[in-house]
């Protein structure tokens, strides 16, 4: 049984039953500090109801009380504190923990249910920056902690490969372009005629009209226009995916905005069909004054499609695909109205999952102090950043490690999982700069410090040899181990707590503690002594190495066992 249903239990029959067990296991609160007990019920919630000082509801339920399941119980002004029976408690955490191993937390909240996830998103011929990046890890991990408690994600990145910007690109190739250049280089060089549009077009604005009939003619699928669109759609996508390979992230569709180039004439007939289009100076709109927001643009006056066009047709071909159970947008906070705007237009058209659908923002990222964009030409590339992580982590390793066997693959995982876990530790709506050096120390609030606990747990498991983790647990009762067991408990509430706000940040503070409170243990005890204790000591290093590994594992970060 979980502790605070025991709690609640034992509550509800020293009130008479006067309020439910899940009544009160929802008022039960997890006092700070240890000395108030381990779960505390606030009595003044009863006051008005039992018509006494909350003080003496609290002399009441202890006197009445059955205390044989707790360690003890006690009165302390407005509560009562709750000390659980601390061998009991461990010997059951340990226990689960070592059965279920990596399955531990998991739970079946989700029922199965799909979950779209529209993530990471780049844009055609631009180098993917640290905002998609964030977008990447993010989402990526929001689907691992989806998983884990019973949803279907689908991940899929809806690349920027359509707009009238390709047509640009095709005239600035055209007339600066060189096919060697883009095939040793793509992005840069791409980026770099684009960027050279962008210059000139101000002396000779002509060009604009040169860009649009480009952008027409793919449109019309003009065969010269269509093949170099492909090839760019393609170099770039080759360069995306070195850096999806080095995090480890996979997708499971890459339909990007050009997918649903021919389903926009069927959201058009529906809108229209619906009594949703109207006209204003020469555009077509969807009228969103009931949401309180502007409308939305659905054609422009020469009958162009907009980016919404497009993402109303995504959300209708997600819908009927896979009917999920949510849809979410991994995007950054600039596109909070966008969103709003585009929920509102799918609720007027009555598509079922629209209400079910969650614009899950970020902020921005700046590194060592720079703002990344592309147009100004001044570009951080995220590989690079990637790079330098990993020689850092490298020149760590041979100062600390110099005689690890496989160093390149471990400062790898280091070097990377130092980027990934330095933005998720962080609530997903802050802002962020990002100080290489910082997130690479083995030291503080650190992807690294989580590992490095992580593997000397393993480097103890493995001086110990073989272990008999039948039987554990009944010894441990010192204050670091009952701290470790604590939180290791806490685990399955965090993966649900992640999970119900989309927020990778809960289970990297988690990690962050529980690697603390066993490092603290681990200062203070003698682990491998021959005594009593000795299998219990180890079946608590197991099950932290356990819980260590599930939790960077549901942040996309690598544990090595040796660093
Ligand atoms: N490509 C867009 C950008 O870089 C992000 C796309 C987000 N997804 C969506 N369905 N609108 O800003």
């Amino acid at each position: 049984m979980e502790n605070k249903e025991l709690v609640a239990k034992a509550l509800s029959n020293a009130l008479d039953n006067e309020l439910s067990v899940e009544d009160i296991e929802s008022k039960l609160e997890r006092p700070k500090d240890s000395k108030m007990g381990d779960i505390a019920f606030p009595t003044f919630i009863l006051a008005k109801k039992f018509r006494k000082a909350p003080q003496q509801i609290a002399g009441d339920i202890i006197e009445k009380i059955d205390q044989s399941d707790f360690d003890h119980v006690e009165a302390a002004g407005p509560y009562v504190n709750f000390f659980l029976d601390k061998s009991a408690f461990s010997e059951n955490v340990l226990n689960s923990i070592l059965d279920q191993k990596e399955q531990y937390g998991q739970n079946d909240d989700g029922k199965g249910g799909n979950v779209t996830i529209d993530m990471s998103s780049p844009n055609i011929a631009k180098p993917i920056s640290m905002g998609h990046l964030r977008s990447t890890v993010i989402g990526n991990s929001v689907a691992e902690i989806l998983r884990k408690n019973g949803y279907k994600p689908i991940k899929d990145n809806h690349l920027g490969d359509w707009g009238t910007q390709f047509g640009k690109l095709i005239t600035a190739y055209l007339m600066w372009g060189n096919e060697e250049d883009v095939k040793k280089d793509p992005i840069n060089n791409l980026v770099k005629y684009y960027v050279k549009f962008h210059k000139v077009d101000k002396e000779q604005p002509e060009l604009d009209d040169v860009a649009r009939d480009w952008f027409r003619k793919l449109e019309n699928g003009d065969e010269k226009a269509l093949k170099l669109w492909k090839w760019f759609r393609k170099v770039s996508i080759e360069a995306f995916e070195k850096i999806y390979n080095k995090l480890g992230v996979t997708f499971d569709t890459y339909n990007g905005e050009a997918f649903y180039n021919d389903k926009l004439q069927g959201v058009v007939d529906s809108l229209n069909e619906k009594g949703l289009l109207s006209k204003s100076q020469g555009a077509t709109i969807v009228d969103l004054d009931k949401y309180n927001l502007n409308p939305a643009l659905i054609l422009k006056s020469d009958g162009a499609s907009l980016y919404i066009t497009r993402d109303i047709a995504t959300a209708i071909y997600r819908d009927q695909t896979y009917h999920p159970a949510m849809n979410l947008y991994v995007v950054g906070s600039e596109q909070t109205y966008y969103f709003k705007q585009l929920k509102a237009v799918l609720m007027e058209m009555g598509v079922p999952s629209a209400k079910d659908l969650h614009h899950v923002p970020f902020g921005l990222i700046t590194v060592n102090g720079k703002k990344l964009s592309t147009r100004s030409g001044r570009i951080i590339l995220l590989d690079e950043v990637l790079n330098d992580s990993i020689d850092i982590a490298k020149k760590q390793i041979a100062q600390k490690n110099p005689d690890l066997p496989n160093k390149e693959e471990v400062a790898k995982e280091v070097g990377v999982g130092a980027i990934v876990f330095g933005d998720l530790k962080n609530e997903k709506i802050n802002n962020i700069d990002f100080n290489l050096e910082d997130q690479l120390r083995f030291e503080g609030e650190t992807g690294p410090y989580v590992q490095y606990a992580h593997a000397r747990a393993e480097s103890i498991l493995r001086k110990a040899g073989d272990v008999d983790f039948t039987n554990v647990a009944k010894k441990l009762n010192d204050a670091e181990s009952w701290n470790v067991v604590k939180l290791l408990n806490d685990f399955p509430a965090r993966v649900r707590m992640a999970c119900d706000e989309f927020e990778p940040s809960v289970i990297a503070k988690y990690s962050l503690r529980l690697a603390k409170a066993f490092n603290k243990y681990y200062a203070h005890t003698k682990i491998l002594e021959d005594n009593d204790e000795k299998d219990a000591r180890l079946a608590l290093v197991k099950s932290v190495s356990i819980v260590l590994k599930e939790s960077l594992r549901l942040l996309g970060v690598k544990a090595p066992d040796q660093m």
